[in-house]
Protein backbone atom coordinates (compact mmCIF):
# COMPACT_ATOMS: atom_id res chain seq x y z
CA UNK A 1 0.00 0.00 0.00
CA UNK A 2 1.49 3.45 -1.28
CA UNK A 3 2.43 5.70 1.98
CA UNK A 4 0.10 8.88 1.81
CA UNK A 5 -0.86 11.72 3.83
CA UNK A 6 -4.15 12.28 4.50
CA UNK A 7 -4.91 16.19 4.00
CA UNK A 8 -7.67 18.01 3.92
CA UNK A 9 -9.36 18.99 0.92
CA UNK A 10 -10.75 23.02 1.81
CA UNK A 11 -14.05 24.48 -0.74
CA UNK A 12 -13.39 27.29 -2.14
CA UNK A 13 -13.06 30.34 -0.27
CA UNK A 14 -15.76 32.09 -2.33
CA UNK A 15 -18.41 29.46 -0.85
CA UNK A 16 -18.07 30.80 2.61
CA UNK A 17 -21.06 33.16 2.39
CA UNK A 18 -23.57 30.39 0.43
CA UNK A 19 -26.17 29.93 2.51
CA UNK A 20 -29.15 28.04 2.28
CA UNK A 21 -31.38 28.03 5.64
CA UNK A 22 -33.72 26.37 4.27
CA UNK A 23 -32.04 23.30 3.87
CA UNK A 24 -29.45 24.22 6.32
CA UNK A 25 -32.06 23.42 9.10
CA UNK A 26 -31.85 19.41 7.98
CA UNK A 27 -29.46 18.71 10.15
CA UNK A 28 -31.65 19.96 13.69
CA UNK A 29 -35.13 18.05 11.90
CA UNK A 30 -32.52 14.71 11.66
CA UNK A 31 -31.52 14.54 15.44
CA UNK A 32 -35.00 15.26 16.09
CA UNK A 33 -36.34 12.31 13.72
CA UNK A 34 -33.31 10.23 15.62
CA UNK A 35 -35.07 10.72 19.07
CA UNK A 36 -38.52 9.21 17.38
CA UNK A 37 -40.20 12.51 16.50
CA UNK A 38 -42.34 13.23 13.47
CA UNK A 39 -41.55 17.17 12.38
CA UNK A 40 -44.30 19.13 11.05
CA UNK A 41 -41.95 20.59 7.60
CA UNK A 42 -43.12 24.13 7.21
CA UNK A 43 -39.75 24.93 5.55
CA UNK A 44 -39.59 23.87 1.76
CA UNK A 45 -41.75 25.24 -0.93
CA UNK A 46 -42.84 22.10 -2.22
CA UNK A 47 -46.13 21.28 -3.08
CA UNK A 48 -45.96 17.98 -3.78
CA UNK A 49 -45.24 16.97 -0.35
CA UNK A 50 -48.57 17.92 0.51
CA UNK A 51 -51.54 17.64 -1.10
CA UNK A 52 -51.37 19.43 -4.48
CA UNK A 53 -51.22 16.74 -7.62
CA UNK A 54 -50.06 16.77 -10.81
CA UNK A 55 -52.35 17.31 -13.82
CA UNK A 56 -52.46 14.79 -15.15
CA UNK A 57 -52.74 15.34 -18.99
CA UNK A 58 -48.81 16.92 -18.62
CA UNK A 59 -47.40 13.69 -16.92
CA UNK A 60 -48.94 11.72 -20.02
CA UNK A 61 -47.15 14.40 -22.42
CA UNK A 62 -43.72 13.73 -20.98
CA UNK A 63 -44.39 9.89 -20.84
CA UNK A 64 -45.64 10.06 -24.56
CA UNK A 65 -42.26 12.09 -25.07
CA UNK A 66 -40.27 9.26 -23.57
CA UNK A 67 -42.29 6.48 -25.28
CA UNK A 68 -41.88 8.22 -28.67
CA UNK A 69 -38.03 8.51 -28.42
CA UNK A 70 -37.46 12.05 -27.00
CA UNK A 71 -34.54 10.66 -24.87
CA UNK A 72 -31.64 11.99 -26.37
CA UNK A 73 -30.14 15.85 -26.06
CA UNK A 74 -32.35 18.50 -26.94
CA UNK A 75 -31.56 21.60 -28.82
CA UNK A 76 -29.64 23.91 -26.49
CA UNK A 77 -32.13 26.68 -26.58
CA UNK A 78 -35.02 23.90 -26.29
CA UNK A 79 -37.24 22.06 -28.36
CA UNK A 80 -39.32 23.98 -30.82
CA UNK A 81 -42.68 23.74 -29.56
CA UNK A 82 -42.06 24.46 -26.12
CA UNK A 83 -40.61 27.74 -27.29
CA UNK A 84 -42.89 28.56 -29.38
CA UNK A 85 -45.51 27.81 -26.21
CA UNK A 86 -43.77 30.48 -24.33
CA UNK A 87 -44.02 33.12 -26.86
CA UNK A 88 -47.36 32.56 -26.47
CA UNK A 89 -47.43 32.52 -23.03
CA UNK A 90 -45.21 36.03 -22.86
CA UNK A 91 -48.07 37.45 -25.35
CA UNK A 92 -50.66 36.49 -22.71
CA UNK A 93 -48.17 38.08 -20.32
CA UNK A 94 -48.47 41.07 -22.62
CA UNK A 95 -45.08 40.91 -23.53
CA UNK A 96 -44.46 42.76 -26.65
CA UNK A 97 -40.86 42.95 -27.44
CA UNK A 98 -39.61 39.30 -27.02
CA UNK A 99 -36.36 39.13 -28.91
CA UNK A 100 -35.45 35.54 -27.37
CA UNK A 101 -36.75 32.80 -25.32
CA UNK A 102 -35.11 29.56 -23.67
CA UNK A 103 -35.48 26.16 -21.65
CA UNK A 104 -33.38 25.90 -18.72
CA UNK A 105 -33.06 23.26 -15.81
CA UNK A 106 -35.53 24.58 -13.63
CA UNK A 107 -35.51 28.99 -12.87
CA UNK A 108 -32.58 27.97 -10.88
CA UNK A 109 -30.38 27.09 -13.97
CA UNK A 110 -31.95 30.64 -15.68
CA UNK A 111 -30.86 32.78 -12.73
CA UNK A 112 -27.27 31.10 -13.07
CA UNK A 113 -26.71 31.46 -16.48
CA UNK A 114 -28.35 34.98 -16.91
CA UNK A 115 -26.32 36.36 -14.22
CA UNK A 116 -22.70 34.71 -15.05
CA UNK A 117 -23.49 36.44 -18.70
CA UNK A 118 -23.87 39.16 -17.47
CA UNK A 119 -21.48 40.46 -14.36
CA UNK A 120 -17.88 40.77 -14.82
CA UNK A 121 -15.72 41.18 -11.78
CA UNK A 122 -16.06 44.06 -10.16
CA UNK A 123 -18.88 44.98 -11.14
CA UNK A 124 -22.24 44.39 -8.95
CA UNK A 125 -26.09 43.45 -9.08
CA UNK A 126 -29.06 44.67 -6.84
CA UNK A 127 -30.60 41.62 -4.91
CA UNK A 128 -33.61 42.91 -2.76
CA UNK A 129 -33.53 41.96 0.93
CA UNK A 130 -34.96 39.47 2.02
CA UNK A 131 -34.25 37.48 -0.88
CA UNK A 132 -34.30 34.00 -2.23
CA UNK A 133 -30.62 32.40 -0.93
CA UNK A 134 -30.20 31.30 -4.64
CA UNK A 135 -29.61 34.94 -6.01
CA UNK A 136 -26.91 35.72 -3.32
CA UNK A 137 -25.02 31.79 -3.80
CA UNK A 138 -24.69 32.11 -7.52
CA UNK A 139 -22.85 35.95 -6.93
CA UNK A 140 -20.60 34.55 -4.56
CA UNK A 141 -20.14 31.36 -6.88
CA UNK A 142 -19.03 33.97 -9.32
CA UNK A 143 -16.96 36.01 -6.66
CA UNK A 144 -19.70 38.95 -6.91
CA UNK A 145 -20.15 41.34 -3.72
CA UNK A 146 -23.11 40.72 -2.76
CA UNK A 147 -25.42 44.55 -2.80
CA UNK A 148 -28.52 44.16 -1.73
CA UNK A 149 -31.49 46.21 -1.40
CA UNK A 150 -34.18 46.65 1.16
CA UNK A 151 -37.69 45.27 0.63
CA UNK A 152 -40.20 47.58 2.86
CA UNK A 153 -42.48 45.80 5.56
CA UNK A 154 -43.90 49.12 6.10
CA UNK A 155 -44.62 49.09 2.65
CA UNK A 156 -46.46 46.00 2.07
CA UNK A 157 -42.97 44.30 1.58
CA UNK A 158 -42.39 46.65 -1.80
CA UNK A 159 -38.86 47.61 -2.96
CA UNK A 160 -37.50 50.53 -1.31
CA UNK A 161 -36.84 53.31 -3.81
CA UNK A 162 -34.60 54.76 -2.09
CA UNK A 163 -32.22 52.55 -0.87
CA UNK A 164 -31.62 51.12 -4.42
CA UNK A 165 -30.61 54.69 -5.51
CA UNK A 166 -28.28 54.25 -2.38
CA UNK A 167 -27.27 51.28 -3.61
CA UNK A 168 -26.38 51.80 -7.01
CA UNK A 169 -23.01 52.23 -8.17
CA UNK A 170 -21.28 53.04 -11.81
CA UNK A 171 -20.79 49.63 -11.46
CA UNK A 172 -24.41 48.05 -10.56
CA UNK A 173 -25.62 45.59 -13.74
CA UNK A 174 -28.16 44.65 -13.61
CA UNK A 175 -31.64 44.58 -10.64
CA UNK A 176 -33.53 41.10 -9.29
CA UNK A 177 -37.16 42.16 -8.85
CA UNK A 178 -38.96 38.47 -7.69
CA UNK A 179 -42.74 39.32 -8.03
CA UNK A 180 -45.12 37.54 -6.43
CA UNK A 181 -42.11 37.33 -3.69
CA UNK A 182 -39.93 34.70 -1.85
CA UNK A 183 -40.35 35.03 1.47
CA UNK A 184 -42.66 37.67 1.44
CA UNK A 185 -45.17 36.37 -0.40
CA UNK A 186 -45.83 40.33 -1.77
CA UNK A 187 -47.27 41.83 -5.04
CA UNK A 188 -45.50 44.60 -6.95
CA UNK A 189 -48.22 47.45 -7.64
CA UNK A 190 -47.90 49.07 -11.56
CA UNK A 191 -46.97 52.41 -10.20
CA UNK A 192 -43.66 50.23 -8.29
CA UNK A 193 -42.72 48.14 -11.55
CA UNK A 194 -42.99 51.87 -13.24
CA UNK A 195 -40.63 53.25 -10.98
CA UNK A 196 -38.12 50.69 -11.07
CA UNK A 197 -38.33 50.74 -14.59
CA UNK A 198 -37.49 54.44 -14.33
CA UNK A 199 -34.20 53.35 -12.64
CA UNK A 200 -33.35 50.60 -14.74
CA UNK A 201 -33.61 52.98 -17.63
CA UNK A 202 -31.60 55.56 -16.01
CA UNK A 203 -28.57 53.51 -15.15
CA UNK A 204 -28.60 50.81 -17.90
CA UNK A 205 -29.85 48.02 -15.85
CA UNK A 206 -31.12 44.66 -17.10
CA UNK A 207 -34.16 43.66 -14.59
CA UNK A 208 -34.21 40.04 -13.81
CA UNK A 209 -38.20 39.76 -13.05
CA UNK A 210 -38.57 36.46 -11.47
CA UNK A 211 -42.02 35.38 -11.89
CA UNK A 212 -42.19 31.68 -10.88
CA UNK A 213 -45.06 32.10 -9.20
CA UNK A 214 -47.19 34.71 -11.58
CA UNK A 215 -50.60 32.52 -11.94
CA UNK A 216 -50.57 32.11 -7.76
CA UNK A 217 -51.79 35.24 -7.00
CA UNK A 218 -54.41 35.49 -3.76
CA UNK A 219 -57.26 37.65 -3.15
CA UNK A 220 -57.04 40.41 -0.62
CA UNK A 221 -58.61 40.82 2.63
CA UNK A 222 -62.23 42.28 0.47
CA UNK A 223 -61.85 39.25 -1.80
CA UNK A 224 -60.63 41.37 -4.53
CA UNK A 225 -57.91 39.70 -7.18
CA UNK A 226 -55.43 41.76 -8.57
CA UNK A 227 -54.05 40.77 -11.58
CA UNK A 228 -50.41 39.61 -12.01
CA UNK A 229 -48.56 42.54 -14.07
CA UNK A 230 -45.32 41.49 -15.87
CA UNK A 231 -42.32 43.66 -15.25
CA UNK A 232 -41.55 43.22 -19.20
CA UNK A 233 -45.22 44.40 -19.87
CA UNK A 234 -44.87 47.79 -17.76
CA UNK A 235 -41.41 48.22 -19.97
CA UNK A 236 -41.15 47.03 -23.24
CA UNK A 237 -38.19 49.20 -23.78
CA UNK A 238 -36.07 47.93 -20.64
CA UNK A 239 -33.66 45.14 -21.30
CA UNK A 240 -35.48 42.64 -19.43
CA UNK A 241 -35.41 38.44 -19.01
CA UNK A 242 -38.95 37.31 -16.92
CA UNK A 243 -38.20 34.10 -15.27
CA UNK A 244 -41.09 31.48 -15.56
CA UNK A 245 -40.98 28.06 -14.81
CA UNK A 246 -43.41 24.05 -14.31
CA UNK A 247 -42.32 23.94 -10.58
CA UNK A 248 -44.78 25.45 -8.63
CA UNK A 249 -47.56 26.97 -11.14
CA UNK A 250 -47.83 23.07 -12.84
CA UNK A 251 -46.96 21.35 -9.66
CA UNK A 252 -43.78 19.32 -11.00
CA UNK A 253 -40.60 20.70 -8.86
CA UNK A 254 -38.57 17.79 -9.81
CA UNK A 255 -38.77 17.41 -13.44
CA UNK A 256 -36.71 20.83 -13.20
CA UNK A 257 -38.13 22.65 -16.35
CA UNK A 258 -37.65 26.70 -16.40
CA UNK A 259 -37.12 29.47 -18.69
CA UNK A 260 -36.46 32.73 -19.55
CA UNK A 261 -37.89 35.10 -22.08
CA UNK A 262 -35.53 37.61 -23.30
CA UNK A 263 -37.38 41.42 -23.76
CA UNK A 264 -35.90 44.60 -24.76
CA UNK A 265 -35.06 46.71 -27.59
CA UNK A 266 -33.21 44.18 -30.55
CA UNK A 267 -29.45 46.06 -30.47
CA UNK A 268 -29.26 46.65 -26.87
CA UNK A 269 -29.52 43.13 -25.79
CA UNK A 270 -28.25 41.42 -29.20
CA UNK A 271 -24.46 40.40 -27.76
CA UNK A 272 -26.07 39.94 -23.92
CA UNK A 273 -27.93 36.85 -25.60
CA UNK A 274 -25.21 36.00 -27.52
CA UNK A 275 -23.12 35.16 -24.11
CA UNK A 276 -26.35 33.49 -22.37
CA UNK A 277 -26.36 31.57 -25.66
CA UNK A 278 -22.53 30.28 -25.30
CA UNK A 279 -23.28 29.07 -21.89
CA UNK A 280 -26.58 27.58 -23.25
CA UNK A 281 -24.81 25.64 -25.70
CA UNK A 282 -21.98 25.07 -22.97
CA UNK A 283 -23.96 23.23 -20.56
CA UNK A 284 -25.86 21.29 -24.05
CA UNK A 285 -29.72 21.06 -22.87
CA UNK A 286 -32.32 21.13 -20.39
CA UNK A 287 -34.26 17.35 -19.52
CA UNK A 288 -35.32 16.99 -23.11
CA UNK A 289 -38.60 14.74 -22.47
CA UNK A 290 -40.14 16.93 -20.43
CA UNK A 291 -40.04 19.83 -22.18
CA UNK A 292 -42.77 18.20 -24.41
CA UNK A 293 -45.19 19.08 -21.40
CA UNK A 294 -44.61 23.00 -21.67
CA UNK A 295 -46.97 23.57 -24.73
CA UNK A 296 -49.98 21.03 -22.99
CA UNK A 297 -49.35 23.16 -19.61
CA UNK A 298 -49.16 26.73 -20.86
CA UNK A 299 -51.90 26.10 -23.57
CA UNK A 300 -54.07 23.09 -21.73
CA UNK A 301 -56.63 23.16 -19.14
CA UNK A 302 -55.82 25.02 -16.33
CA UNK A 303 -58.47 23.85 -13.92
CA UNK A 304 -56.05 22.88 -11.24
CA UNK A 305 -55.05 26.23 -10.66
CA UNK A 306 -58.38 27.33 -9.56
CA UNK A 307 -58.76 24.45 -6.75
CA UNK A 308 -54.25 24.97 -5.63
CA UNK A 309 -55.66 28.89 -5.47
CA UNK A 310 -59.00 28.05 -3.21
CA UNK A 311 -56.68 25.83 -0.70
CA UNK A 312 -54.44 28.29 -0.74
CA UNK A 313 -56.59 31.54 -0.25
CA UNK A 314 -58.06 29.34 2.73
CA UNK A 315 -54.35 28.34 4.30
CA UNK A 316 -52.96 32.00 4.14
CA UNK A 317 -56.26 33.19 5.56
CA UNK A 318 -56.07 30.83 8.18
CA UNK A 319 -52.53 31.97 8.76
CA UNK A 320 -52.84 35.21 8.80
CA UNK A 321 -55.70 34.77 11.38
CA UNK A 322 -53.33 33.19 13.59
CA UNK A 323 -50.54 35.59 13.08
CA UNK A 324 -53.16 38.42 14.12
CA UNK A 325 -54.14 36.60 17.09
CA UNK A 326 -51.10 35.79 18.44
CA UNK A 327 -48.39 37.82 20.80
CA UNK A 328 -45.43 39.14 19.66
CA UNK A 329 -45.89 38.18 16.05
CA UNK A 330 -47.24 40.72 13.18
CA UNK A 331 -47.37 40.02 9.67
CA UNK A 332 -47.77 41.94 6.18
CA UNK A 333 -50.85 39.50 4.87
CA UNK A 334 -49.05 37.33 1.81
CA UNK A 335 -50.99 38.65 -1.49
CA UNK A 336 -49.14 35.36 -4.08
CA UNK A 337 -46.96 32.22 -3.84
CA UNK A 338 -47.24 30.37 -0.75
CA UNK A 339 -45.04 32.10 1.74
CA UNK A 340 -45.80 34.17 4.97
CA UNK A 341 -42.87 36.12 6.73
CA UNK A 342 -44.23 37.41 10.04
CA UNK A 343 -41.97 39.33 12.73
CA UNK A 344 -41.09 38.19 15.95
CA UNK A 345 -40.56 40.38 18.29
CA UNK A 346 -38.23 37.90 20.69
CA UNK A 347 -35.09 38.61 23.21
CA UNK A 348 -32.86 36.47 21.35
CA UNK A 349 -31.72 35.70 17.25
CA UNK A 350 -34.60 34.13 15.09
CA UNK A 351 -32.03 31.37 14.23
CA UNK A 352 -31.96 30.49 17.79
CA UNK A 353 -35.83 30.62 17.87
CA UNK A 354 -36.34 28.21 15.30
CA UNK A 355 -33.78 25.65 16.24
CA UNK A 356 -35.17 25.43 19.73
CA UNK A 357 -38.59 25.49 18.00
CA UNK A 358 -37.67 22.49 16.13
CA UNK A 359 -35.96 20.85 19.14
CA UNK A 360 -39.10 21.59 21.67
CA UNK A 361 -42.34 21.48 19.43
CA UNK A 362 -41.00 19.66 16.21
CA UNK A 363 -42.03 22.30 13.36
CA UNK A 364 -39.65 23.20 11.04
CA UNK A 365 -39.76 26.82 10.13
CA UNK A 366 -36.94 29.24 8.40
CA UNK A 367 -35.42 32.43 10.47
CA UNK A 368 -35.61 35.42 8.75
CA UNK A 369 -31.45 35.92 8.95
CA UNK A 370 -31.31 32.72 6.29
CA UNK A 371 -32.91 35.47 4.00
CA UNK A 372 -31.38 38.98 4.79
CA UNK A 373 -33.27 41.29 7.13
CA UNK A 374 -32.83 44.95 8.42
CA UNK A 375 -30.35 44.75 11.08
CA UNK A 376 -32.55 44.58 14.73
CA UNK A 377 -35.48 42.86 13.28
CA UNK A 378 -36.59 39.13 13.36
CA UNK A 379 -38.74 37.21 11.36
CA UNK A 380 -39.43 33.35 10.06
CA UNK A 381 -40.85 32.14 6.93
CA UNK A 382 -43.97 29.66 6.76
CA UNK A 383 -44.65 27.49 3.58
CA UNK A 384 -48.33 27.75 4.22
CA UNK A 385 -49.08 25.10 2.20
CA UNK A 386 -50.15 22.03 4.36
CA UNK A 387 -53.67 21.22 4.76
CA UNK A 388 -55.75 23.27 7.59
CA UNK A 389 -55.55 20.44 10.45
CA UNK A 390 -51.77 19.92 9.68
CA UNK A 391 -51.50 24.05 9.66
CA UNK A 392 -53.96 24.47 12.88
CA UNK A 393 -51.42 21.69 15.26
CA UNK A 394 -48.24 23.74 13.81
CA UNK A 395 -49.32 27.38 14.87
CA UNK A 396 -50.74 26.00 18.40
CA UNK A 397 -47.19 24.68 18.75
CA UNK A 398 -45.38 27.89 17.79
CA UNK A 399 -47.84 29.91 20.09
CA UNK A 400 -46.87 27.39 22.88
CA UNK A 401 -43.46 27.62 22.32
CA UNK A 402 -43.68 31.43 22.26
CA UNK A 403 -45.63 31.63 25.08
CA UNK A 404 -43.11 29.25 26.96
CA UNK A 405 -39.88 31.00 25.86
CA UNK A 406 -40.51 34.58 25.84
CA UNK A 407 -44.13 35.02 27.88
CA UNK A 408 -46.79 37.00 26.30
CA UNK A 409 -45.11 40.33 25.77
C1 LIG B 1 -38.34 33.02 -6.29
C2 LIG B 1 -37.85 31.70 -6.78
N1 LIG B 1 -37.13 31.65 -7.91
C3 LIG B 1 -36.66 30.48 -8.40
C4 LIG B 1 -36.91 29.29 -7.75
C5 LIG B 1 -36.33 28.02 -8.34
O1 LIG B 1 -37.29 27.38 -9.09
P1 LIG B 1 -37.01 26.08 -9.99
O2 LIG B 1 -37.64 24.93 -9.28
O3 LIG B 1 -37.68 26.38 -11.29
O4 LIG B 1 -35.54 25.94 -10.13
C6 LIG B 1 -37.68 29.29 -6.59
C7 LIG B 1 -37.94 28.03 -5.87
O5 LIG B 1 -38.46 27.98 -4.77
C8 LIG B 1 -38.16 30.52 -6.08
O6 LIG B 1 -38.89 30.59 -4.96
Amino acid sequence: MPVTQAREISAAKRLENVRYAIRDLACVADEVIKQGHKVLPLNVGDPLNFDFQTPPHIIEAAYKAMRDGKNGYAPSPGVHEALEAIRGEAARKDITTVQDVFVTSGVSETVDLCISALVNPGEDILTPSPDYPLYSAVLCKLGIALNAYDLNEDDAWHPELADIERKLTPRTRGIVLINPNNPTGSLCSRQMLEQIAEIARRHNLVVFADEIYDKLILPDSNGDVTPHIAFAAVAPDVPCITFGGMSKNYLVPGWRIGWGIVSGDAAAVKAYTEGIHRLLRARLCANHPEQYAIKPALEGPQDHLIEVRRKLRSRRDLTQRWCESTPRISCVAPRGAFYAFPRIDIPESDEIFVKELIRQKHVMVVHGSGFGQKPGTQHFRIVFLPDEKTLTTAYAGIADFIRQRYGSA
